[in-house]
Order: C-alpha cells, then structure tokens, then sequence
C-alpha cells in the first residue's frame, strides 16, 4: 500500500512538474511562470479608530503627507512624529475627507502634512494618536537620490512579488505611472490596496499619477476620479496646479513632473498651461535632472495599446523637447520597454529617454505580441513582471535598472547609464525653441 502510494505522489509530483512547465511561455532563454491569482484580503469595516492603509508622498520642500483611513469617523487627523521611536517632538493637525460611492461608504480618511523634516533622515511617527508607531526615511536633498518605479500594479501574488523585490533595494521615493489598484468600481478593492502596499508605501513616499483603472465614471452619478483623488491627494496645491490629476516635485536635484493622460492635454487645456508655466520655472541649475511620468506611452512597439498615447504625443511632445526633458516613464502596457533618446517618431539625441514600465503584477496578465521588426528606437522590450530602479548619481550621470521577477528573485535584465541633456548642447529649458513655442501657443 505504502509503495502505491510513494509511487502515486511521485506521478503526481511529476505531472505538476509537467503542466507547470506547460503553462509556461518561453523568452529567450528564460521561461515565463504564469499568472498568479489575485489576494483575497479579509476586510473587515467595523468601528475602529485604528490607522489603516497608511502611505506618505511628498507635500513641498522639507514636507511630507501622512495619509490614513480610519472606520472610525471621530479619530483626530492627527499626526505625532520625531526621531526617536516612542518620543514624538512634534504634531501636526491636518485634515479628512470621506466619500460615498454608490452603495460604499469610504472610511475616514485622513491627510496631515508634517514638517520641516530633516533630509535623509528616519522619523517615527503614529496616527491619530493610536499604535502602532510606523517609520520613514525622508530623501537627501543632495546626489545620490535612487527612485523606483513599478505601474500597473494591481493586487496579485506577482504584485507582492514585485513589491518585495522593490522592499530589497534601498531607494528614497516609489514612482508609480498609474493603474494602482485595479479597484474598477469595486470600491473595497481600494482598501485592501490601500493594506497591501502600507508596508513601503509608509516608510518610503510614493508618487502616483493616474491611469485608465482609476477612472471610475458613471454618467450623471459619479464622478471619474472620486476614489483616487481622496485616497491619493499628491502636492498638486503645492505646485500650483488645480487638479490632483497632474502637479510636479522636486527630489534632490531631479525635478519631476507626473502628468495625466485621463484628463484634457490639447493646448487649450488646464493641464497644458499648467505643464507650459511648470517647465518655464525649472532652474537646471537647481535640478539638472528632468524627469516626466504620466500612463499611456508615446514609445513602445508592443501591440497592446498602440496609438492611445497619439494625441497627447501630439499636443506635449513639442514642449517636452524644448525644456529637455530627460526621462519619461508610463505603464498601461503590461511589458517593458526601453528606447533611445527620441523625438517625433525617431531616435534624437536630444529627446527623451522613454521607458514603459507597466509590469508591476496586475491581473490582467502581460502583453506578448510585439510588432516586428522592432523600431530602430527600440532597445530593450519583453514581457515580464517586475521593477525598476534609478539611481542619480550626479547631475551629469544615472544608472538605471530593470529587474525581472524570476521566481522569487528579483533578477537585473536591463541596465544603462544615461548621461543628462545638461552639458549636451541640447535645449535644457529656457532657450530659444522653448521661447517660440510659448509664444506660439
Ligand atoms: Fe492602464
């Protein structure tokens, strides 16, 4: 009995084996797990004045934004930080919102700005008077500064995978070129996001703009953006803009620009005034690094998506160029894709580096079909979960990474040292094309 019973796990052992390698799909030399199934998350709304979902992001110099849900409507927005644990110098009163959507009723949720903060320094702070005491790394205010950058992240066992991944590496602010939850008009779906990322989103600030997941319009009742913009209020105020869909940043010496492609772009636009003044204040003295996110790529010869980022290519492009803009990140293609410097549809020396990186882990799985032969301005595509990393090392020279979740390890496939326009004889803001451009529009 007990050799039948050896011999059946071992058949069994070896046809699991067998549909796993199956359910593969060979890349080169490397062979492609399948998708994995999207988290369950047991969520429980009832009274607590608990801080759930916390996440911090960037809030104008030396500041930055606790952010926190409570079920519990009377729990102060308050927030007590300092840098030692258990002893809080400071706090700082903030504010709350709430909104219903449908049948849901949001908790409360909480946005308190704290500072001034020292750069690179560790604080230890709690919400609303309640344990447990989280704890963040504010970023230098000088070179090296490292970002990392994952979009499309969703809440599946390879969005954990990413996430962990990213948790190994020492970077100072997450950058995220939309799709975030994938709540798709499931508002508790928003929650359990919100819980999933709390473990780096509060210790690290994280910088979203939005995507196509985040609009969740319904005709005459809803309003496209409510969830994103309570849950995810950026330094939009902070950077005179008037919508949380598109405001920049300053880190170190990079200035960062995260734009919306889910809200008007033609230059009679809001956002297209806005991004004009925007790039006219950009002192390279200041910050020699431009950098720009926003969700649905200008470049990419996958042939998921193409065409979407046409118009918008059309209307910006021209502006990006003339303030020489140095990298631009998007998602909404579930692969990666590096490309050469480019402007107007071919390689440039003087154009951005544009790179997808919309391959955080959502449920809707990768994009395999690429167009063939790939563009003369393609260098590196494939479709793999994973991250990025990006590390300014100065003003003139940054390292960029791409790591792939190979099994549970993050593995480095693509890297590049990318020189800034500074120094290039490249326009870098301010010159004569950028001058023309403003005068024409
Ligand atoms: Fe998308």
């Amino acid at each position: 009995m007990s050799n039948w019973y050896s011999t059946m796990k071992i058949l069994l052992h070896l046809l699991t084996a067998i549909l796993l390698i199956a359910g593969t799909v060979f890349a080169g030399d490397y062979l492609r797990p399948p998708p994995r199934k999207t988290f369950h998350f047991p969520w429980d709304p009832k009274s607590s004045s608990q801080p759930q979902q916390v996440h911090i992001s960037l809030a104008g110099d030396k500041h930055l934004r606790v952010t926190w849900v409570t079920s519990d409507g009377s729990s102060p927005s308050i927030v007590e930080y300092g840098t030692s644990p258990g002893k809080y110098s400071a706090i700082a009163q903030g504010e709350s919102t709430k909104y219903s959507y449908l049948l849901y009723s949001s908790g409360k949720i909480h946005h308190t700005v704290i500072g001034p903060l020292q750069e690179n320094t560790t604080y230890f702070y709690r919400c609303g008077g309640e344990s447990p005491e989280f704890q963040l790394k504010t970023p230098p205010s000088m070179f090296p500064v490292t970002f990392a950058v994952a979009g499309d992240l969703g809440q599946t066992g390879w969005t954990k995978s990413t996430l962990d991944h990213i948790d190994q590496c020492k970077y100072d602010v997450h950058l995220l070129p939309g799709d975030l939850a994938y709540a798709d008009y499931l508002q508790h779906r928003w929650d359990t996001f919100g819980q999933l990322v709390q473990p780096l989103a509060s210790s690290r600030p994280w910088m979203v703009t939005q995507g196509n997941h985040e609009k969740e319009s319904i005709p005459f009742l809803e309003d496209g953006f409510v969830s994103y913009n309570s849950r995810w209020k950026m330094p939009f105020e902070e950077s005179g803009s008037t919508s949380n869909l598109y405001y920049s940043f300053d880190v170190a010496g990079v200035h960062i620009i995260m734009l919306g492609s889910y809200t008007p772009y033609d230059e009679y636009s809001d956002q297209y005034s806005w991004l004009k003044a925007d790039l006219l204040k950009v002192d390279r003295k200041r910050t020699p690094w431009l950098v720009v996110l926003f969700h649905v790529p200008w470049y990419n010869s996958n042939r998921a998506h193409q065409g979407e980022g046409d118009d918008m290519m059309t209307s910006m492009e021209p502006l990006l160029y003339a303030a020489g803009v140095d990298i631009v990140f998007t998602g909404h293609v579930h692969a990666y894709e590096r490309t050469r410097r480019v402007y107007n549809g071919k390689s440039d020396p003087c154009g951005a580096v544009h790179i997808t990186i919309g391959d955080g882990g959502n449920r809707e799985g990768l994009a395999h079909r690429y167009k063939q032969p790939p563009p003369e301005w393609s260098v590196f595509r494939e479709a793999s979960f994973g991250h990025g990393e990006l590390k300014m090392v100065n003003s003139t020279h940054a390292f960029w990474s791409w790591h792939r979740n190979e099994d549970d390890e993050p593995v480095q496939s693509d890297q590049v040292w990318i020189t800034s326009l500074i120094g290039s004889g490249c326009n870098t803001g301010g010159g004569h094309e950028m001058i023309r451009i403003l005068m024409d529009s």
